[in-house]
């Protein structure tokens, strides 16, 4: 065995940017002051809004969202609540919360449609649907509803551009915030001081909003004629190969059954296929750390990505460099297999060759569904399946690389975790085990309000697990990374 725990780090320690952190405070204090300054509310509201339904399931997103215009309305305006008689007070509150849902359906509409819409075009649906929805409530005599005109079209494009951009990781994100913020506020301003908005009743005003309804209908046409492919496994044969029960270790097939595809084994076992995930938990897989643990990815998996974006820009961290430091030290070569335990929204693939064959597994589907957007969004493809790192459904020596990033140190058996991965890659494969060190869990995860529930009480404090790595591993190593917040362990299975 040759161990090598180095102090001081090997690879290049990524610099904090103090732009970056200046970028991020700016944009963090406009969208405070978007909560106490109404002209700037107009703007930075409809980008939080655009931006929360996405990371989103449909109905949830709606939901939260009728919640939130709904109650600040109360809380703000609950002078206005007649106190005449408990009649009129509930018509009040009855109309208050058709108003909420009004002004919460053009996001869920966008939330629908837009993934549907290849690029640019993505962005019409929100604006397209803000102004044919109050056309459509007044057509209707819903409440009080008036036509919006170019300016609610032209804040709604601008806030899905936004949103558009930021999901879409661009360069020019900065550039937009800045320009776009200038050009959308003049607007806003003007509308608000200036009275320079034109009659709802004018026939322009009318009729852009029909152009907008009609487009709205095309849009919906288009999506529902192409709906989110995922490619069918039945299609995968090689892939097959390589898959057997995480239980009883038979191999596995596909079969078709009304119109969806599941797995079956030899000896009879039935792992669904949904949304093209195949299935692989069983009840007890959610008991322990793991199903604690569970609770907080299935609550945050649609934000993931973002909390990492913003965490690293407050901190002025460049998560790209960060990243790519760390998925060196595996040395993956474009053609190599690679397998990801705890793979979450699949961050770490971005970082490894392209031709390189993808798996990841993971234990929440939450989490699963955003690897999906981005592998779709990165336009990479990837073999994904909802499990347990530590009993995994592929044959012994599978892959070239197997590895697992930010979820091992809360599995609720690490050691049989790491028999795993060793059995599954191939002799002279390589693996890697990288996570947070307590330091980091104190001072970070633990200071957070949500988070602090799931980490304050933990049973032992975090170690680095080299001694779960077994002595007949080879070319054993641990890096610490960002100044002794994460290990990663890299080691090689012996060759046979
Ligand atoms: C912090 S995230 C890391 C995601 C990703 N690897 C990354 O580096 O961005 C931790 C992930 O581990 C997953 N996880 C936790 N316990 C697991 C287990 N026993 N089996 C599989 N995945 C697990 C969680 O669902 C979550 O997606």
């Amino acid at each position: 065995m040759s161990t090598a725990v180095r102090s001081a780090p090997t690879i290049q320690e990524v610099q904090p940017s103090r732009r970056s952190q200046i970028v991020a405070c700016a944009a963090a204090s406009l969208f405070i002051l978007g909560y106490f300054v109404s002209s700037v509310g107009a703007l930075t509201s409809p980008i939080t809004g655009a931006w929360f339904v996405g990371t989103q399931k449909p109905r949830r997103g709606l939901l939260w969202m009728i919640v939130f215009a709904f109650v600040p309305g109360l809380i703000f305006g609950w002078r206005k609540i007649p106190l005449t008689g408990a009649l009129q007070a509930l018509e009040y509150l009855g109309w208050a919360l058709v108003a909420a849902v009004l002004g919460t359906l053009p996001f869920t509409f966008h939330r629908l449609v837009s993934p549907r819409l290849p690029g640019f075009l993505s962005t019409f649906p929100l604006p397209l649907a803000a102004v044919a929805i109050p056309l459509l409530a007044l057509a209707l005599h819903i409440g009080a509803a008036s036509t919006a005109g170019l300016f609610t079209f032209l804040i709604f494009w601008f806030a899905a551009t936004v949103v558009w951009l930021w999901n879409n990781e661009s360069r020019v994100t900065d550039l937009v915030f800045g320009a776009g913020f200038i050009v959308a506020g003049s607007f806003a301003l003007l509308r608000h001081f200036a009275g320079v908005a034109l009659p709802a009743n004018l026939p322009i005003v009318v009729a852009f909003s029909w152009v907008c309804l009609g487009g709205a209908l095309l849009l919906s046409i288009w999506a529902l004629f192409h709906p989110l492919k995922t490619s069918t496994w039945a299609g995968r044969p090689q892939t097959v190969a390589l898959l057997q029960s995480p239980f009883t270790r038979s191999p596995l097939h596909v079969v078709s059954e009304e119109g969806s595809e599941a797995l079956i084994s030899t000896t009879g076992e039935h792992f669904p296929i949904r949304n093209g995930i195949p299935v692989f938990l069983k009840p007890g897989d959610l008991t322990g750390d793991n199903g604690k643990y569970n609770r907080l990815y299935e609550t945050i998996g649609g934000f993931y990505d973002d909390t990492q974006r913003l965490f690293g820009a407050f901190r002025g961290v460049k998560l790209d460099s960060y990243f790519e430091n760390y998925m060196g030290l595996l040395d993956v070569k474009p053609g190599d297999s690679v397998l990801e335990t705890s793979v979450g929204t699949g961050l770490n693939f971005k970082y490894l060759p392209r031709g390189t064959k993808l798996a990841g597994l993971d234990l929440s589907l939450e989490m699963l569904a955003n690897c999906q957007n981005n592998m779709r969004r990165w336009k990479m493809e990837a073999d994904l399946y909802l499990g347990n790192a530590e009993s995994l459904p592929f044959a012994d020596a599978s892959f070239d690389v197997v590895f697992t990033c930010g979820g091992f140190n809360f599995f609720s058996d690490r050691a049989k975790a790491v028999r795993e991965m060793i059995r599954v890659v191939k002799p002279g494969g390589r693996l890697m085990i990288e996570d947070e060190t307590e330091e980091y869990v104190k001072s970070t995860y633990e200071k957070i309000p949500y988070t602090s529930s799931f980490f304050g009480d933990r049973n032992q404090p975090v170690t680095v697990p080299i001694d779960l790595v077994p002595p007949e591993m080879e070319n054993i190593r641990v890096e610490m990374l960002k100044n002794g917040q994460f290990y990663a362990i890299t080691f090689s299975k012996p060759a046979v």
